[in-house]
């Protein structure tokens, strides 16, 4: 249920606000793990991060997702939960989900319901992690725009999306997203061929410290225009009615690779200018949200360009680290990336979430330490 109308991907509209500091019994999917009482420690340290709208438990519209920190106290046998000698208290990040418990139904059969007929612009989304996130969009029922500077990619994963899904449903727009007017231009092609834009992903990506004020442009520049261009032809600010956009990091935000020093600078500036960002849509009531998603290695022709010295430049002899790292943290499916994507699509509580997804611990959501004074 999500009150008050509107764009069916924009956020729920606020509601009851949650006393910070305050006690709950947790109900929900994570009761199942939890089963005993819990203090929230946090409420600055909500992925979803603007105040929390939503109501736990008792009567009234809990309709929506809450995420925050909670310090668990492992219960002694006979269900005592004093806290332990010797033992931390842990600090988790759970997710209740009473929407989705009382709808009932699976993942892809409520996200085809939410996407049927919606518009999608994926930048590059001719190959790698961007194609697999164009197919789950196709499954799902959503209109496709496939931009991306790879004619050749591009034509011929075009007419494979045709044969599978039906002609109608997925347009290929040749763009190098560099370059501001090209980009512009695919926006409005897109809104013109399909009648309006519901979900930008700026996923358009490239690997390259040897060249790299060109990897600012792609990674980061590039992401900055998609988010405004995707306000432009979403936001309530222009008069649209809402929609929602997800901007590609990577976990080489979180990991400072050496081999990598500005593609990782980019992807740090990507989750901070979506944050700010997201926050700037609640208070300016945009109607569209703006969450981060960050993958670990995935399986994808990028991740082949760290053997190649035209890519790499003088890091290039670190290539050794970084396959280490790779066999350490192992290397990802683009499908799992679709699958954590769809949900960022789909979940109309999120806002300004920082999605990661790894091998050890697959789609998960990163927390912030709370500012202090
Ligand atoms: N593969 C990984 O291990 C990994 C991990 C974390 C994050 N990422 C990020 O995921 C995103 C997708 O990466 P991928 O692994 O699928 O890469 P990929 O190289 O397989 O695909 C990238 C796509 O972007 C297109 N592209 C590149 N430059 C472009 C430009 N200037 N204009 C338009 N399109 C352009 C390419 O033609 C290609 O189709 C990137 O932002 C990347 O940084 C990848």
């Amino acid at each position: 249920m999500i009150l008050g109308g509107g764009h069916p991907l924009a956020p729920p509209p606020p509601s009851v606000p949650f006393p910070p500091e305050s006690h709950l019994h947790v109900r929900g999917p994570a009761a199942g793990t939890l089963g005993m009482r819990c203090q929230v420690t946090s409420l600055n340290d909500v992925t979803y991060a603007t105040p929390p709208r939503a109501q736990v438990q008792g009567a009234g519209p809990a309709a929506w997702n809450l995420y925050f920190s909670v310090t668990v106290t492992e219960p002694r046998r006979g269900g005592d939960t004093r806290p332990q000698e010797g033992r931390e208290e842990r600090a988790r990040t759970y997710c209740l989900t009473r929407r989705q418990k009382q709808r009932g139904g699976t993942e892809s059969s409520r996200a085809t319901m939410a996407l049927m007929g919606r518009v999608a612009l994926v930048t590059g989304g001719a190959q790698g992690i961007g194609r697999a996130v164009v197919e789950a969009l196709l499954r799902s029922a959503a209109k496709v725009s496939v931009v991306d500077i790879n004619q050749n990619c591009g034509d011929s994963c075009k007419s494979e999306l045709d044969a599978e899904f039906g002609g109608g449903s997925c347009a290929f727009i040749q763009c190098d997203v560099t370059d501001g007017d090209a980009l512009r231009d695919a926006f409005q092609k897109t809104a013109d061929l399909f009648g309006h834009l519901d979900i930008v992903i700026n996923n358009a990506g490239i690997n390259n410290e040897k060249n790299w004020e060109k990897t600012i442009g792609v990674n980061l520049t590039s992401v900055i225009k998609g988010t405004y261009l995707g306000l432009e032809h979403m936001s309530r600010e222009y008069g649209k009615p809402g929609g929602t956009i997800i901007n590609v990091s990577s976990m080489a935000a979180f990991m400072h690779s050496p081999h990598q020093p500005v593609y990782t600078a980019t992807k740090h500036g990507v989750i901070g200018f979506t944050r700010a960002m997201a926050d700037a849509s609640v208070l300016g009531n945009y109607g569209v949200r703006i969450n981060v998603l960050c993958p670990a290695f995935v399986d994808t022709p990028l991740l082949q360009s760290v053997e190649e010295e035209d890519n790499m430049g003088k890091f290039v002899k670190f290539k050794e680290d970084f396959k280490r790292s790779m066999d350490k943290f192992g290397v990802l499916q683009p499908s799992l990336i679709a699958e954590g994507m769809m949900r960022l699509i789909t979940d109309t509580a999120l806002n300004g979430a920082v999605m990661k997804i790894t091998c050890s611990k697959g789609i998960h959501f990163h927390t912030y330490e709370p500012m202090s004074a």
